[in-house]
């Protein structure tokens, strides 16, 4: 079925959302079968689980009825399951004195080496498990993808660099010491839906290589994509150095956390949950948080902004993969001077995005993951309308199951939930200000502080928000979308947003301590660690160069 409405006086015509489900699927993309996992990882050995099940379902939904398709199942361990991964960790790491911890550096890159062999014979399974689990086209699943790959390598190459700048003496004052940097223990690693695959593994990884063992929990959505891994990790890794948790969070993450077994927490999700976690653990101090958390990222259009160019920067910034990326702009403040320019161009922009399944070529916008999110979209649609907000892309908002094409709303304010809440989904609200003080003060009394945009061709106006805005946020794009890339670049946030920095090399330093062995230069002192360096009796005072 076909429907027609008018932008701009000329007359278009739009597919009907519930017969996208039925288009044919490529047989590249067919849907995964033997998806009932009864099996997870503790202790080097995939344990069979009979016990119960969590059902997973995909945002592809059935053409006839527009329910979404059960893909399979994972398990549902419980308390004595958790208890055994635990104690798995913690007997490989042993109190830093197991293999792993101790391991040279270049045998620990020679495991994640091997992985990474195996894990590239997954490439096809797991992107098409990321399409059909959360609904990511395949041009993104596929980038998804090749960015881990690159990912793992660059950390490896920045470990090396990271031991080659470790492997000599510093003398000073008297004091001969050798400083480098040591694992800091167990780490539970827990990713997000929207990146399952990506962002599990870069905490993941640089934990691994900085000598930490790892219990992996896998998001509730992207959860089976990390089933043909499980075997990998089993051969490349010694019995507990990788454990992967299944199950409800208020079981299995609550009881680590509360067991204070946990080093590091490595999460990224909401604020909410992760202060819950963070609150469970009985010693505080000793946990490490490394979180990635809410965003509202603004971007904040100057009068002097060419309008096609941020047009398509916010088109992308704000609805790649629908929204649903942390870094994604979320609210953007247009001068009134342009406003009504930008907004036409933006509703002609969206209404050019193409809606279908993960498979279908050029394909933009595509099924939500999320449990009833285009009830939550609507809701918060019909609460800006309801406060004076006005849709902009007469289309914007349809849905049809878990598909709904994006809506832009203008003369959005203070009040309406998507003013201030992270809509996370196909839904760009706009804010028309006339005084800079409008978006500033936004910026100041946000509960966010990851990233913002701005717009504009003044060198002197943009480094007069430059300057204020840094201290706010901890990037700022200039005619550019927000990112997280390149995954050199720091990647962090204020306030609600983050806690720690991510990059290649910032993830070796956060899952990792300065620690050092130091001795006065006395000649006995001297002819000791000359003997233990020559004999090659230490693996950490070592001045072995790894090339
Ligand atoms: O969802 C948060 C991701 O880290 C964003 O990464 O900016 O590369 O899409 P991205």
């Amino acid at each position: 079925m076909v429907w027609l409405f008018k932008l701009q006086g000329e007359l278009l015509t739009m597919q009907n959302l519930a017969d996208l489900f039925s288009a044919p699927i490529p047989e590249n993309a067919s849907r995964p079968t033997d998806m009932q996992q009864q099996e997870y990882l503790c202790n080097g050995v995939l344990h069979a689980w009979d016990g119960a099940c969590q059902e997973i379902f995909s945002p592809i939904c059935t053409p006839e009825s527009l329910v979404r398709i059960r893909l399979g199942c994972t398990p549902l361990l419980g308390e004595t399951e958790t208890d055994a991964l635990l104690s798995a960790a913690q007997k490989a790491y042993d109190n830093g004195a197991g293999s792993w911890p101790t391991m040279p550096v270049e045998s620990r890159i020679r495991h994640i080496e091997d992985f990474t062999q195996g894990f590239l014979e997954t490439r096809e399974e797991i992107i098409r498990l990321l399409m059909w689990e959360i609904g990511k086209s395949r041009a993104d699943s596929e980038r998804e993808f090749d960015r881990t790959v690159q990912y793992i390598r660059d950390t490896i190459e920045s470990l090396k660099e990271l031991d080659r700048a470790s492997s000599r003496f510093s003398i000073t004052e008297g004091v001969m010491g050798q400083i480098r940097r040591a694992p800091m223990g167990v780490v539970l690693c827990m990713g997000p839906f929207n990146y399952p695959l990506n962002e599990t593994f870069t905490t993941l990884i640089p934990a691994l290589a900085m000598g930490n063992v790892v219990i992996v929990k896998p998001p509730k959505m992207g959860i089976l994509l990390f089933r043909p891994l499980l075997d990998i990790f089993r051969r490349c890794f010694p019995p507990g150095v990788v454990g992967f948790v299944y199950g409800e969070g208020a079981v299995v993450a609550s009881r680590l956390m509360a067991s204070g077994g946990i080093d590091v927490l490595a999460f990224i999700g909401t604020s909410r949950v992760a202060d819950i976690l963070k609150r469970q653990h009985p010693r505080p101090h000793r946990l490490r948080a490394v979180l990635g958390l809410d965003a509202k990222n603004p971007a904040i259009l100057l009068p002097d902004t060419d309008i096609p160019q941020a047009v398509s920067e916010c088109i992308t910034g704000s609805l790649s993969f629908n929204g649903q990326r942390c870094t994604a702009l979320k609210l953007l403040f247009v001068h009134k001077d342009i406003a009504e320019d930008f907004m036409t161009r933006m509703a002609e922009a969206a209404h050019a995005m193409s809606c279908g399944m993960p498979w279908h070529e050029n394909v933009r916008i595509t099924p939500l993951p999320e449990k009833d999110k285009p009830a939550r979209l609507h809701d918060m649609i019909s609460d800006a309308l309801g406060k004076g907000a006005t849709l902009l892309n007469p289309e914007g908002g349809e849905s049809a199951g878990t598909l709904m094409r994006p809506a832009l709303l203008g003369n959005v304010g203070p009040g309406m939930q998507l003013y201030g809440e992270e809509q996370f989904g196909p839904v760009v609200p706009i804010c028309t200000y006339d005084d800079l003080e409008t978006p500033m003060q936004y910026v100041r009394t946000s509960n966010y502080g990851q990233q913002v945009s701005i717009f504009g061709q003044d060198p002197h106006a943009l480094a007069r928000l430059i300057d204020p805005l840094v201290n706010q946020v901890c990037r700022v794009n200039i005619n550019s979308q927000c990112q997280r890339g390149p995954d050199t670049f720091p990647f962090t946030g204020r306030k609600d947003s983050a806690e720690g920095t991510l990059s290649v090399s910032d993830a070796l330093r956060v899952f990792s301590i300065r620690t050092l062995v130091a001795a006065q230069k006395t000649a006995q002192n001297k002819e000791i660690l000359t003997r233990i360096l020559r004999d090659r009796a230490s693996g950490f005072l070592s001045t072995d160069f790894i090339f």
